[in-house]
């Protein structure tokens, strides 16, 4: 009996100093995180003229968002992918900077590899690039990472400074296939003639529906669980619609910054400048407005196709939304 009451007070003292040290480790990092936002910012609350201040902030939580996603055994297969031959050959390689760029297309990538191709010395500047060599990988001097051998790939896997670009996933989509199957300003024709009527064939609900390829079939195609099967006899055009994860591999390779599309206008010169190249070249102006994320575009888009459809699609895409922070579209899913 007198033991009991002497090990009680113990006991709850021991329990409270433990979760006492839980509660202040964790309120120290927030607090850190408050301390440095004060003083980033004015007494009103605004951000400074120079909002530049408060990036490496941004750009910390970013890549502390995609460490935990990572972690997530339940998002593991939409998070991980292997190291493949596909991954490498979407890493340009700038040694002269010690750079790799993974190629996100549809969020000015072909800026990037113009600013990388000056870099390597190829061309004196970028108004000198010849379009038809920006994407010629013999003859630009931009050459892929698969082209190197495996210890030349790790090597600088570890040591060089790599990044690559986001944007809002459907956001994407639906930029790829405007540019793809609605206009295709670069002329590729194999898109509408080739690989929509596969698309088509395959996924069209209303089979008395003779329009071209619609955004609800490409949709379909890639919410499939077995979309791979199409993908196969697409080839690498496929790079314009598979996620994130399958282009980059964000799990298994530790990028040094991720930028994203819709704040472009501060996240281009920080990466130049975490880079070390801000010195030699500068981002190509970004016309006002185009980076914004428009939920009235991807309303329109996605009216009229069904709720299954969609959640399917989400149900794919849920590893970028997730790893990149970027919000579930409840608008479009319930
Ligand atoms: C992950 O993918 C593997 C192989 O494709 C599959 O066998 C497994 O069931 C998947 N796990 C989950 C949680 O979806
Ligand atoms: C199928 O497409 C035809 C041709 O565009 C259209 O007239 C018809 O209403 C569509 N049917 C359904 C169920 O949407
Ligand atoms: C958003 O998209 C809609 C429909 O495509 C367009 O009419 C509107 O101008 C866009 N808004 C902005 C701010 O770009």
């Amino acid at each position: 009996m007198h033991h009991q009451w002497l090990l009680w007070p113990k006991f709850i003292t021991l329990t409270l100093t433990r979760m006492s040290m839980v509660v202040l480790s964790c309120l120290k990092q927030h607090l850190l995180f408050l301390v440095l936002r004060f003083l980033f910012s004015s007494p009103t609350g605004k951000a400074l003229p120079d909002s530049r201040l408060i990036q490496p902030l941004v750009y910390m939580e970013r890549l502390e968002l995609i460490r935990n996603v990572c972690r997530d055994e339940a998002l593991k297969n939409l998070s991980h992918t292997p190291v493949s031959k596909f991954v490498l050959d979407r890493i340009f390689v700038c040694d002269k900077h010690k750079i790799l760029f993974c190629q996100t297309p549809k969020v000015g990538n072909t800026q990037w590899k113009k600013v990388l191709i000056v870099l390597n010395g190829a061309f004196p500047s970028i108004e000198e690039i010849p379009e038809n060599v920006v994407h010629d990988h013999e003859k630009n001097g931009l050459p892929r990472l698969s082209s190197f051998s495996d210890a030349e790939i790790q090597k600088r896997l570890k040591t060089y400074f790599k990044f690559f670009i986001v944007r809002d996933p459907f956001e994407r989509l639906i930029s790829a296939f405007k540019d793809k199957f609605v206009h295709n300003p670069r002329f590729e024709p194999w898109y509408r003639h080739e690989i929509a009527p596969g698309i088509i064939r395959k996924y069209r609900r209303n089979r008395t529906e003779t329009r071209g390829i619609q955004f609800e079939d490409f949709v379909r195609y890639l919410g499939d669980p077995n979309h791979r099967w199409l993908d196969l006899q697409f080839g690498d055009h496929i790079i314009h619609w598979v996620t994130y994860v399958e282009l980059c591999a964000p799990c298994e390779i530790m990028y040094s910054v991720i930028g994203h599309h819709e704040t472009l206008e501060d996240d281009a010169p920080y990466i130049l400048k975490e880079a070390g190249i801000d010195h030699l070249v500068s981002y190509p102006t970004i016309p006002p407005g185009i980076t914004v994320y428009n939920r009235t575009k991807v309303e329109h888009y996605f009216l009229g196709i069904s709720k299954r459809d969609i959640r399917r699609l989400y149900a794919r895409f849920e590893g970028d939304f997730k790893l990149f922070g970027y919000q579930k579209p409840d608008f479009l899913l319930n």
